[in-house]
């Protein structure tokens, strides 16, 4: 088997994305496939910010599952970013709304996960206190890790996100 014993930890898409390296290029259905799959990750980033959202609002007191959905988020993101191929940007491939600087500005990009993966921790652990103003205190600057990227309503744009219809 091609790449060895390694081969068998690699999610189907890294394959696919292996695969697509050593061609040259991935075709533009195979674009579209890693797009498919890399959005419905950030929907799951969305629900569990809900879980987060509502603790803060203080329609929930479930402080254990807000520690949950942070460290959750830690790992969608994770995921999200290995879903990347360069080549899938709006325009690029069919659904995506990604900008372009999420490859022609590496570095801004890499260091607005950098933030992102630092606030996860950071909410989980004020969540895990149960305290509620430890909490309130870290939520805001937590919601302003995703608002790096693109704002928090769905049609709305951002650095690395079109608005819909922009
Ligand atoms: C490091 C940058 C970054 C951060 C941080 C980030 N996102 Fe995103 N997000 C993106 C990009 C890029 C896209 C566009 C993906 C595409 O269209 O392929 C996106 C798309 C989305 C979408 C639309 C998915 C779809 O079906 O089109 C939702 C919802 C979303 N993000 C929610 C969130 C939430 C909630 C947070 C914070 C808790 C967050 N994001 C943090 C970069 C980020």
């Amino acid at each position: 088997m091609i790449g060895g014993s390694h081969s068998s930890l690699l999610a189907p898409v890294a394959v696919l994305l292996l695969a697509g390296a050593a061609a040259g290029q991935s075709s533009e259905y195979e674009r579209a496939q890693i797009v498919a799959e890399r959005k419905p990750v950030m929907g799951d980033l969305q629900d569990n910010y809900w879980v987060l959202f509502n603790v803060n609002k203080g329609d929930s007191e479930d402080f254990a599952a807000a520690a949950a959905a942070a460290r959750e988020m830690s790992a969608l993101m994770t995921r999200f970013v290995s879903l990347l191929e360069p080549g899938t940007s709006r325009g690029e491939a069919p659904g995506s709304r990604a900008k372009p600087e999420v490859w022609s500005e590496p570095e801004t990009f890499a260091s607005a996960v950098e933030t992102f993966q630092e606030a996860t921790a950071a909410m989980a652990a004020a969540a895990a206190t149960g305290d509620r103003e430890t909490y309130m205190g870290e939520f805001e600057s937590f919601t302003g890790a995703c608002t790096a990227c693109h704002g928090l309503r769905p049609s709305s744009g951002g650095m690395f996100r079109f608005a819909k219809g922009e």
